[in-house]
């Protein structure tokens, strides 16, 4: 996309121009060239460097100014730029700065713009048109939100919705790494079904939500000790517990701000917690036993902001402004403390897609080598678990990085990281009963993301990175079940062994 600014100031001074004043101004208008070359690349085309376009127009203690640019030195940068030679050049005739109105910014973008592209409607954009290639946009911004860099944003934004547009349909990159090859299949059923069935679960009223009686949880438990006799403890992370409702503080750091809202549950707070404010509201329960859902919508608060959704992000506040001592470095933590939400698609799923589910999250930060090893232990032990422990029928995948995926950016095959250290491994199970693959669990090298949004140093000066892996036990539960039934005795020994007798304490007459 070829990019071109156009924008007109409006500088007001503390006092009238003289005709020295005017001079003086003029000529720091023409030699300013060199101000905007800096830090441009060498071979940049001149049109493509921000500059001041022919001469100011001076009236009263008024100077307008029209600034063009392509990518290099940006109209507002420039502008930036040039006010910081006016002391220099007008403090001897006793004129100050007062304010800088921007009467006009347009932005021209040129390149292909996919069929289905549309300009949203964004703020700051008052009108926007194509003329054949170009996109013609106009922005009103004042002095600070260019000190903002909104109009960068808008661009960037924009970029990422051709980008998006372009792409749309591909979904999520994906690119094989590993495949296990077959293994004994004791089931063609659907996991979900033979649960219900055999009274291992029962649905919650809520949305894709599940109540797991004894024996799906001795099955989770069972999950839970491999993972942390195999996993976690032979690889030296200890356990934390993150808080579960994340308020946006967190999410504008960890990118979810740009992205998350059709997915996630809302936490809101009431007004008050004076029981005289909601006597009517507990009372008009009591009368029609309906909950006055409309009244209580206008007696809240917020939201403030939601339930877990991926995990690790509430984590950070944790180590948020710290320089982290190098010899506590690699840290590495769990937090299996609580459940995640997502506002999945509507209908009824099974077990293996959910709006509440349990997972035990792993986190670990350190230098970008010791981030990268450890995902390397990481694999190496998931390799192990499933071959050999649960002898699953699984593969691997290099797919679009969780958290890209996260802020809604899912794109080719650039997007996924592939061939950069930094991205998202998916482990998939096969389901014989429909014959699809489950991912049921991955492992992300994220990079600085996180260090930087949450301005985490490593006393080294080296940059900090992190890594994470999500193990969701539903979807163990799906893949496990619908490769091997719900019969202990065809289950691989270790988890025969640690589930036990499976404990039906419920029977329904
Ligand atoms: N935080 C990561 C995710 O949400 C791993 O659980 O996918
Ligand atoms: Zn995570």
């Amino acid at each position: 996309m070829q990019l071109r600014f156009a924008m007109t100031a409006k500088l007001q001074f503390s006092a009238e121009f003289s005709e020295e004043a005017k001079t003086a101004f003029g000529n720091a208008v023409s030699g300013s060239g060199a101000i905007f070359s800096k830090g441009v690349p060498k071979d940049a085309d001149s049109a493509d460097v921000g500059h001041i376009e022919g001469a100011p127009r001076i009236e009263g203690n008024y100077a307008e100014l029209t600034f063009v640019s392509g990518p290099y030195t940006r109209v507002h940068d420039a502008l930036f730029r040039f006010r910081k030679q006016i002391p220099a050049v007008l403090g001897k005739f006793r004129m100050g700065l007062r304010e800088i109105e921007i009467s006009g910014y347009t932005v021209t973008m040129t390149g292909a713009f996919p069929e289905v592209f549309r300009v949203p409607a964004l703020p700051f954009i008052t009108s926007s048109r194509f003329q054949g290639d170009q996109l013609v946009l106009e922005l009103k911004v004042t002095a600070t939100d260019l000190e903002n860099r909104i109009p960068d944003r808008l661009v960037r934004l924009i970029e990422e919705k051709i980008e998006a547009a372009t792409y749309g349909g591909k979904g999520e990159h994906w690119e094989l790494l590993f495949e296990s090859g077959p293994k004994p299949r004791y089931s063609e059923k659907d996991p979900t079904t033979e649960m219900l069935e055999h009274g291992w679960i029962k649905h919650a009223p809520a949305r894709g939500q599940w109540i797991f009686g004894p024996p799906a949880v001795q099955l989770f438990r069972a999950f839970e000790t491999i993972v942390m006799r195999e996993i976690i403890s032979p690889l030296g992370f200890s356990e934390m517990i993150f808080p579960k409702m994340v308020p946006w503080e967190v999410w504008m750091r960890s990118g979810h701000a740009k992205g998350i809202y059709p997915e996630v549950y809302y936490i809101c707070t009431p007004k008050t917690r004076d029981p005289a404010y909601w006597e009517d509201v507990s009372d008009y329960f009591k009368v029609t036993g309906e909950v006055w859902v409309d009244e209580i919508r206008k007696r809240i608060d917020g939201p403030i902001g939601g339930m877990c959704y991926a995990q690790c992000p509430p984590f950070w506040p944790f180590v948020q402004g710290e320089t982290l001592a190098n010899d506590c470095l690699p840290a590495r933590v769990f937090d299996r403390s609580g459940t995640s939400h997502r506002y999945e698609s509507g209908g009824i799923h099974g077990i293996e897609r959910v709006d509440e589910f349990h997972r035990i999250e792993i986190l670990w930060l350190g230098t970008a080598e010791q981030t990268v090893d450890i995902a390397e232990k990481l694999h190496g032990a998931y390799h192990r678990v499933f071959e050999d422990i649960l002898e699953l029928e699984w593969r691997s995948a290099k797919v679009t990085p969780w958290f890209m995926a996260q802020e809604g950016m899912v794109g080719g095959e650039a997007s996924c990281g592939c061939g950069s250290r930094i991205g998202t491994t998916d482990y998939e199970a096969y389901l014989p009963y429909n014959e699809s693959w489950l991912e049921f669990q991955n492992v992300s090298i994220n990079g600085d993301k996180y260090p930087k949004g949450f301005n985490v140093k490593i006393q080294s000066g080296a940059d900090c990175w992190s890594g994470c892996s999500g193990i969701g036990l539903e979807r163990w539960t799906a893949a496990f079940l619908a490769q091997k039934g719900l019969k202990p005795e065809d289950w691989p020994e270790m988890v025969a062994r640690l589930v036990g007798e499976p404990k039906n304490l419920f029977k329904f007459l």
